[in-house]
C-alpha cells in the first residue's frame, strides 16, 4: 500500500499530527508526508490512500485572509496556498481518502476544516474510509493537547486497515 499525507500548517501543530499519522501508517504502508505547497498536482495511479489535513480557521479550511492573520502572528510553516486551494486544483480523483484537522480545545467552536475537505473529496470521487477526525491544540498557536500525537499515530494505524484499495464512491 502507498499512502500520501498532505497537510497545511501555520504554527506547526498540524504538521506534527500529519507526521504522527504517517508514522502510524508506516507499519503497513509506504508513506509520503508532504506540506501542501509541495503536494503533487495530480494523484498518481499508485496511491491507495490520500489523507488530507489542515488547521481549522474561521470554522472551516483556511482562506488567504485567515492565513494572513496567522502569519501576522509568527506562523511559519505553510507559506503559500492551503488545502482548500489544492483540493480545488485537483479535479476528479477516485481514491480511498481520509481527512483530519486541528482546532482549539477550548473554547470548543463549531466547524471543522476536515469536514470541509471531506465534502470536497467526496464530490471529487473519493471513497472516504472513515469520518473526518479532529486533533486539539491548547491555544491558538499550540501546543497540541497531551496525548494527541499518540492518538494521531493510532488513527494512522487504523486507516491502513480500513483501505481496500483504489476505488470510487460513484
Ligand atoms: C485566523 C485563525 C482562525 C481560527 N479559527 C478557528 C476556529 O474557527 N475554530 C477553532 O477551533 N480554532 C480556530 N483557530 C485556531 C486554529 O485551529 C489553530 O491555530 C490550529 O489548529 C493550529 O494548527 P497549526 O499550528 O497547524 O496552524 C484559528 C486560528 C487562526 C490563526
Amino acid at each position: 500500500m502507498h499512502a500520501l499525507v498532505v497537510y497545511e500548517s501555520m504554527y506547526g501543530n498540524t504538521q506534527e499530527i500529519a507526521e504522527a499519522i504517517g508514522q502510524g501508517l508506516a507499519g503497513t504502508a509506504r508513506v509520503d508526508v508532504v506540506e501542501v505547497g509541495s503536494a503533487p498536482a495530480t494523484i498518481a495511479d499508485d496511491i491507495d490512500l490520500l489523507v488530507v489535513g489542515g488547521p481549522t480557521h474561521a470554522f472551516s479550511m483556511s482562506r488567504a485572509t485567515t492565513r494572513r492573520d496567522a502569519r501576522s502572528e509568527q506562523a511559519t510553516v505553510s507559506s503559500g496556498d492551503g488545502i482548500r486551494e489544492w483540493l480545488r486544483s485537483l479535479g476528479p480523483v477516485a481514491v480511498a481518502a481520509a481527512t483530519f484537522d486541528t482546532k482549539m480545545h477550548k473554547p470548543r467552536l463549531p466547524g471543522s476544516a476536515a469536514r470541509g475537505a471531506a465534502r470536497h473529496l467526496k464530490h471529487a470521487g473519493c471513497r472516504l474510509v472513515t469520518r473526518p477526525e479532529t486533533f486539539y491544540v491548547a491555544d491558538k498557536n499550540g501546543p497540541l493537547v497531551d496525548g494527541e500525537i499518540q492518538r494521531a499515530a493510532a488513527w494512522g494505524n487504523r486507516l491502513a486497515s480500513l483501505v481496500g484499495g483504489r476505488t470510487s464512491s460513484r
